[in-house]
């Protein structure tokens, strides 16, 4: 059975910062406040570019690092909760076609929120190792500017825009080595974008009127389950797989809250020099935080071949997981 490895990574981010002074300016907030409470300075906003076109440059980055063709990549899967269209096309179908990968591979979307490139992981491991497919891309890309509500304080401070991606191949040397995902649907209402599906339909003007096409959080109640659940998660897969925190090169967390991934790594001892952090830069990107900041590790000298990653994730569902792997990049 050949074993899965990450070949390579890429990323993008949009080039407008929006900073939490032009936060003052919208909302009743402070940079002090956000700073304080997040860890966020600024985040980016995609002005022009829609969610493939983010996609399609994390993933053209991705596999011209990978050293391989476009041609033999045989299939791409998309995570997304502000995908370009709200049911079809898939936005992986259009970042094939920006990318002119050949016709007829297999290319769809999930949907797991946050923990969307976790998913991906175990997704594309289990198809590179039953031989299904050799080459899978996988992106995480958000245009969440588009599902913001900038009258929400609550939000609209928190969120940003932005793409990673990943070759997802055989490699017997540095292999994904063990992915987790889980879900319990029974906190669906605490992160959730309501309007515009068959619950609250596009038909209905209340939809609009009540703002329920937003992104909505119980920012407080998430952040109180996502310390717990993400502590006992990865203590889980470290235990599976007998592996210390202190083995570990790098530990590369759901870039949400500082607040949330300070507690998760002083609770499992983890030093500053393991942990990859972006959330100041580019606030919560949902499934493109972690490749976004995997890759910042990359371009940063701290990501190499062969180098031990934990990463973690949580989000709306709830969803959460966490990996283990080694980089089979170059
Ligand atoms: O990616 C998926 C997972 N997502 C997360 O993990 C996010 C989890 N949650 C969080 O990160 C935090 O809960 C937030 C950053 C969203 C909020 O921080 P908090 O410390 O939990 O604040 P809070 O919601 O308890 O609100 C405290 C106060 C409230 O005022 P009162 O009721 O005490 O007067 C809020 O109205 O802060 C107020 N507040 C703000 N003030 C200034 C809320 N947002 C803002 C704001 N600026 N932007």
């Amino acid at each position: 059975m050949p074993k899965a490895s990450m070949l390579s990574i890429g990323a993008y981010a949009p080039p407008k910062i929006l900073t939490n002074a032009d936060l003052e300016k919208l909302v009743d907030t402070s940079d002090e406040w956000i700073l304080k409470r997040t860890g966020i300075k600024e985040r980016r906003i995609a002005e022009n570019e829609v969610t493939s076109e983010l996609g399609a440059k994390a993933a053209e980055q991705a596999i011209l690092r990978a050293g391989i063709q476009k041609e033999q990549i045989d299939a791409i899967i998309c995570a997304s909760i502000s995908p370009d269209f709200f049911c079809m096309p898939s936005t992986a179908t259009a970042i094939a076609h920006r990318i002119g990968l050949k016709s007829g591979i297999t290319a769809f979307d999930i949907s797991a929120a946050c923990t969307g490139f976790i998913y991906l992981l175990e997704l594309a491991k289990s198809l590179v190792e039953s031989g299904a497919k050799k080459y899978v891309l996988i992106v995480g890309a958000e245009k969440l500017s588009s599902i913001i509500d900038y009258t929400d304080r609550s939000t609209c401070v928190l969120f940003g825009d932005g793409a990673g991606a990943a070759v997802i191949g055989a490699n017997e040397e540095n292999e994904i080595i063990d992915v987790h995902t889980a879900s319990d649907g029974k906190y669906g209402d605490l992160l959730i974008t309501p309007g515009c599906g068959s619950v609250y339909p596009s038909s209905d003007p209340l939809t609009f009127e009540k703002r329920l096409n937003y992104l909505h959080m119980s920012g407080n109640e998430v952040f109180k389950i996502a310390v717990q659940t993400l502590t006992r998660d990865v203590v889980e897969i470290m235990q599976k797989n007998k592996i210390s925190s202190e083995q570990i090169d790098l530990f590369i967390p759901h870039q949400a809250n500082l607040r949330i991934i300070d507690a998760v790594k002083q609770r499992l001892n983890f030093t500053s020099e393991q942990c990859v952090l972006t959330v100041d830069k580019y606030g919560n990107t949902s499934s493109a935080s972690i490749p976004m900041a995997i890759n910042e590790a990359y371009e940063s000298g701290k990501l190499k071949n062969g180098s031990l990653m934990l990463l973690d994730a949580f989000g709306g569902g709830f969803t959460w997981g966490s990996a283990l792997l080694k980089f089979g990049g170059k």
